[in-house]
Formats: C-alpha cells, structure tokens, sequence
C-alpha cells in the first residue's frame, strides 16, 4: 500500500457518501438553526430577511462551503496541516484561527447546548404542564442563575460529545449523525406540519414568506449574512475538516449543495414550527434569545399533549447542538491527531477537557461573574460569542474566500473537484462567485461588525 493511502486510512474516511453529506449536514445544523434563526427572523421582521438569507446561503454560503472542502480533501489534514502544505508562510495562520475558534465556539456552544438538556430534563418530568403559563419564564431565569445546574449539564453535554469523537470518524462522527440526523427530520416535520394546521398557522407563514422589503435595513442584510456562515458551520475549517475525510468519487459540488439545501430547510422547518404556536397564542414573534427558552415552553404549558411537543421539541435541539458540537471538537482533535501524533484518545480527552474548563466562566457568568462584564458590558459567555462570530468568522470566512480564489490555481481546484469524473460545469460560475462576490461580501460585515464601516 502506497504511504499516502496507509495515512488516508489511519486518519479515517466516511465509509459512504450518504455518511459524509448527513455528517456535514449534522455539523451545519445546529443551535445557529433552531435557536438562533426564528429569534432573529422574528427581530428582523420575516419575509424580507428570509429572502435575503437564502440569498446569502446560494452567492456566498454555497461557494466558500465548496471552497473549504476541496481544500481539505485535496490536503487530507487539518486547517493548520492544509494551509502549511499549501502554502504555508502566513498562511498557516488561517489554518491556526480556525483551530482556535473551534476551542472557543465549543467552550461556550456546550453551556447554551446544556441548557438545552436542562430543557429536555424538565419536558420529561411533565414540568412545563405542571404549572401556570405566566411561570414558566421563570424556570429559565433560574436556571441561568443556578450556576450548579449549568455546570451539570454542561458537564453531561460534552461527555456525551467526547464519547462520540473518541470512536472516531466513521464508528463515531458518522453513525451518530446517520441515527440522529434522520430522528431530528422527522420530529421537526411532525412539528412543523402540526404548526401549519394551527390556528396560527397561516399568519405565520405570511409573516416568513411574504416580504415586506421596507423592514430590511442595512443592519439586517448584515445580520443575514453572518448567520448563513455561522450556519453553514464556515470560516474556521470544519466543512474543511470533513471534506478531508471525503473518498476521491465524492462529487464534492453536489455534496456542497446538498448540505446547504438541507441546513436552510431546516431552519425554514424551525421557523414553520415555531410560528404558529407564537402567533396562535398571541405571542410576539421579535421575543429575542428568549423565544426557545421562555417563549415556547410558555406556549407547551397550555397547548393539548404539552409536554410530548416540549419533549419532542428540545430532544430535537439537543440532537443538533450534539452533531453540531462533535464537529468542533473534531477540527481540533484532528490538528493535534495531525501535527502533533497524539493518539485520538489522548487528543479528545485532553482537548475535550480543557474546552470543558475554557466553558466554565461562560457557564458562570449569570450568576457567580454575573458582575463582570467584558467586552461592551456583556457578560463572559455573550462576550466569548460576539468575538467568536462577530471577528473570528468573518475573519476565517474571508480569509479562505480569499485563498480559495485567489492562491489556489484553476488547475489544482478543478482537477480536484473532477476527480472521480465529476464534471463540473458550474465552475466558472463558483470561481467568479469565490473570487470576488463572496469575499468583498464578506469583508463589508466585518469592517460593520467591528464598526469600520
Ligand atoms: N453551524 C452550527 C449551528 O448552526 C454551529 C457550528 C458547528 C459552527 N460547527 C461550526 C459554526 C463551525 C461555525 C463554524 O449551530
């Protein structure tokens, strides 16, 4: 066996096409989708904002999801080892932030995806049902003052995401996204059909699908298109990461555009689901964060079969915070597999307790560090996240836009990409799209976000 095939299979490789699609679409599912699209929808007005997200997703999500994983299949390593053999000089250090991002996204991801837990916990033991509507809200305010509870669930989500990534990349990543990917697609159907045929139903669907073009402003066009990166899981090497695990006949456009497909259905799905219970019982639908914490579970209190919705509901969101969060670890345990020889036990446990311990404050900040604040008086986990996405993504994001475009020549990404005898008759298209569209589209929200501009 040739040396190059002996390392392709120490790393590991999806064992089926299907495994390789419904893990990357595992890793783009996520909190991003179920948690933070609807909010956001709801504060941006719906129908314009919608539009211009899949907008977004199709000129600039689509073409750089493309980008990071012919990338990663054509170096088979890690961001840090695929930029190295690349290039390498400075460009190494595009393959360093995103290994940094990883440890930082997942430090605090695990706290928000505790809650979740909590959640699911509580819908399970009937506690929503149990009592009035109006306190409901509460249980969620408690929670994030309990820094006890926090830190239990927090503990008990990224065990479970280190069990996952310990069994490694086929035996691990891929047969728990193939058993939780299809689960968590049938609950959000079943929700969001019985969301349809509410009451409120056919106001939501108005308020997600017919625009009204005067409530998009600058501010939300930029909202959009940060969250289709953060979505689509771009901007630090993970879709970069599981491309590397990709076989040669993997058509990787199809792969690209698949994935990107399903991510937005399911948040259109969530958004469907969500709604109609919001507008059925008069609630507002610009809630904020709150919406899946204090809003629905308000709702599930008084709905017919209240705690089965609520238990469907937040087993849901755990199963994509959990296929989410395995492919953070991942980018970095591949690094350290990678560049530094650990073994993959070694690498997951180590790295997965220390994103554990960096998770801590965040865990903490409601109630013990509740009065220290960071950046712009935020407390440490809303600080953590706004470096995360608002610098580190965007910044990757662009970064590899511009690599792809611009350092990697015709020759290497087409041939790349028509391994396999994939023909690719969309490249033109995908070329000029990285090249210029994706990239400048990008830096115009980051110079805003860090208020350049
Ligand atoms: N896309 C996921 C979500 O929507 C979060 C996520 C997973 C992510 N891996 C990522 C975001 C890598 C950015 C980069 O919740």
């Amino acid at each position: 066996m040739p040396s190059s095939e002996q390392n392709k299979q120490k790393r590991g490789l999806w064992s089926s096409r299907f495994g390789f699609v419904m893990a990357s679409a595992g890793s783009a599912v996520g909190l991003g989708n179920i948690w933070k699209f609807p909010y956001i929808t709801g504060m941006h007005g719906g129908g314009a904002f919608v539009l211009f997200y899949i907008c977004c997703i199709l000129i600039v999500g689509i073409p750089i999801m493309l980008g990071e994983m012919v990338l990663g299949r054509h170096t088979r390593k890690n961001p840090v080892g695929a930029f190295k053999s690349l290039k390498g000089g400075p460009w190494t250090v595009v393959g360093w932030l995103g290994v940094i991002t990883g440890f930082v996204i997942l430090s605090y991801y695990c706290v928000v995806a505790g809650w979740a837990v909590d959640y699911l916990w509580l819908a399970l033991r009937g506690t929503f049902t149990s009592q009035h509507a109006a306190t409901v809200p509460e249980l969620f305010t408690e929670l994030l003052l309990s820094d006890l509870s926090q830190l239990f669930w927090q503990a008990v989500f990224m065990a479970a995401v280190i069990g996952i990534v310990l069994g490694g990349v086929s035996k691990g990543l891929e047969r728990a996204n193939k058993v939780m990917m299809p689960i968590l697609f049938l609950i959000l159907v079943f929700l969001a059909g019985y969301g349809v045929f509410s009451p409120g139903g056919p106001a939501a669907l108005r308020f997600l699908f017919s625009p009204d073009w005067s409530k998009l402003d600058p501010l939300s066009m930029l909202e959009a298109l940060g969250q289709a990166l953060f979505s689509l899981s771009l901007g630090m090497g993970a879709m970069l990461t599981y491309g590397s695990y990709a076989d040669e006949k993997t058509n990787l456009p199809t792969a690209a555009f698949t994935v990107s497909l399903m991510d937005s259905c399911v948040a259109l799905l969530a958004g469907i689901a969500i709604f109609p219970i919001v507008f059925t019982y008069g609630m507002q639908p610009a809630g904020g964060p709150g919406l899946v914490f204090k809003t629905l579970p308000m709702v599930f209190s008084q709905m017919p079969a209240g705690s089965l919705f609520a238990a469907l509901f937040f087993l849901l969101l755990v199963f994509a915070a959990l296929t989410s969060g395995i492919s953070l670890l991942e980018v970095v345990v591949s690094y350290y597999c990678d560049e530094q020889k650990w073994s993959r036990p070694k690498a997951t446990l180590l790295i997965g307790l220390l994103i554990f311990l960096l998770g801590v404050p965040s865990a903490l900040s409601n109630g013990l560090l509740k009065d220290i604040s960071f950046i712009g008086n935020r407390n440490f986990l809303d600080s953590i996240d706004f470096l995360a996405s608002n610098y580190l993504l965007p910044l990757g994001g662009l970064l590899i836009a511009v690599f792809t475009g611009w350092v990697l020549t015709t020759r290497v990404a087409r041939s790349e990409i028509e391994k396999g005898a994939v023909r690719f008759h969309f490249y033109p298209v995908w070329h000029f799209l990285i090249k210029y569209i994706a990239p400048v589209l990008v830096a115009i929200v980051f110079l805003h976000l860090i208020g350049l501009f």
